[in-house]
């Protein structure tokens, strides 16, 4: 299992490594070293990172550093133009790899359109890929929403996004817009496809009974990670209670993703959110043997564990704790609707069904697809280790999602 321990890569098949998170972690002097534009881009990131650190005494969290090498406006790794997404960028994420899992996942957001009424608001869309194959599997189901709303924070993947639609669902895109801010009350179903990840966590530390939060300093002309010392308040409270009792550790805590979601459970009129992520139930997540938690980067289809490698180029996520956004929900008045495997749930959605009506079992397509829906189902792959939690502002019954493994007491 990827941790925030170093592994020696071993052979990993082309398709594995460019999965989200890859199987193994690469120590950084393996990787490709970026070009001159992106260590120049790297070296304008450190610039304002310092002035950041200045104003802030010399040490910020790692959470703020996370923010801003992934989010400044301008510089943030999501928001300064990489290409991010696919072959030719740093990682490949599920939508990317097959439409079938836009497809099996338009018949669990067909039953709750079908419930519930309202539209579809995908926050962080990526390329548009899911946006694409959602629409036209709901047309298919017979449940188009009147509207399909991004919340995009980056500006490149907005037009990214626009140009995909417009490209391959052309009959569908004017059912598409952007919003600059959460809906004030949404009906519906809001999708979070990889995007918990992509909330910046904290990072704390237990040692010999003292607590301590991880921080970015300067040393020299570059970059140090610093632990400080952590008194009593909110954040120290979240990791007593999580953590294992005994024993030094260290691992993430995410009250911006936890906000995130009681936030949009307090917006919901009627409605389900269907979060989808790589990441655990607290017990796994905190579990005593993940001593050095799941904070990694990605760098062209690498993994590796240096938060502070190339600020700006990585891009940098850490495993969600799905007891934690469950819990979140809950605290808004949500219920818990599934909670499935990836690979239960995209089983139990159809994707074999959607995958024999390909072609003919011989065919490249056919081939090409059944090695996607491996890669999405297998356990050794994103099958297991990827979750998929409803949180619905009704107690009905879970949708079709979660009929063959629904997993809620594990949470
Ligand atoms: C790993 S990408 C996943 C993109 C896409 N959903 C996919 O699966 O291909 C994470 C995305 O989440 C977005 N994101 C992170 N926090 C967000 C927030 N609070 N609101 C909206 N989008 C957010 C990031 O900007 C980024 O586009």
């Amino acid at each position: 299992m990827v941790g925030g321990r170093s592994y020696t890569s071993t052979a990993t098949p082309d398709a594995a490594a460019r999965l989200r998170p890859p199987p193994d972690v690469c120590p950084a002097a393996s990787l490709p070293e970026p070009d001159a534009a992106a260590r120049a881009h790297s070296a304008a990131v450190v610039q304002a990172l310092a002035r950041q650190l200045a104003e802030a005494g010399g040490w910020i969290p790692l959470e703020a550093y996370l923010r801003f090498v992934l989010y400044a406006p301008g510089l943030g790794y999501y928001v300064a133009g990489a290409r991010k997404f696919g072959a030719d960028g740093d990682f490949v994420t599920a939508p990317e790899l097959s439409p079938l899992y836009g497809a099996a996942l338009a018949v669990e957001v067909a039953a709750h359109l079908r419930r519930h009424g309202g539209d579809v608001i995908e926050l962080g869309a990526g390329t548009g890929r899911l946006a694409v194959d959602l629409l036209r599997g709901l047309e298919a189901e017979c449940a188009l929403p009147r509207r399909y709303a991004i919340l995009e924070v980056s500006p490149d993947l907005r037009e990214r996004q626009r140009a995909t639609l417009a490209r391959d669902a052309a009959g569908l895109a004017a059912r598409v817009e952007w919003l600059d801010a959460l809906p004030v009350r949404w009906d519906g179903v809001v999708v979070l496809n990889e995007v918990l990840d992509a909330v910046p966590p904290h990072v704390l530390a237990r040692r010999d009974g003292a607590w301590f939060e991880r921080g970015v300093a300067r040393r020299g002309d570059g970059l140090t990670l610093e632990d400080r010392s952590l008194g009593p308040g909110a954040l120290r409270a979240l990791g007593e209670a999580r953590f294992p009792e005994r024993g030094d550790y260290a691992s993430e805590v995410n009250p911006a993703a936890e906000a995130l979601v009681e936030d949009l459970g307090g917006r919901a009129g009627n409605g389900t959110i269907l979060a989808i992520d790589y990441g655990f139930p607290r017990g796994e997540y905190y579990h005593p043997q993940r001593a050095t938690g799941t904070l990694m980067g990605h760098y062209r289809h690498r993994a590796h564990a240096d938060p502070l490698l190339w600020p700006g180029l990585s891009d940098l996520t850490a495993h969600v704790d799905f007891t934690a956004i469950a819990e979140a929900g809950v605290r808004a008045g949500l219920s818990v609707a599934g909670f499935a495997t990836q690979a239960g749930f995209l089983l139990s959605c159809g994707i074999l069904d959607r995958l024999a009506a390909v072609g003919p079992p011989r065919s490249i397509d056919y081939m090409r697809a059944a090695a996607a829906v491996q890669q999405l189902t297998s356990p050794a792959e994103m099958g297991e280790l990827f979750k998929v939690l409803a949180l619905a502002t009704d107690t009905a019954e879970p949708g079709p999602g979660f009929r063959l493994a629904d997993m809620r007491r594990r949470l």
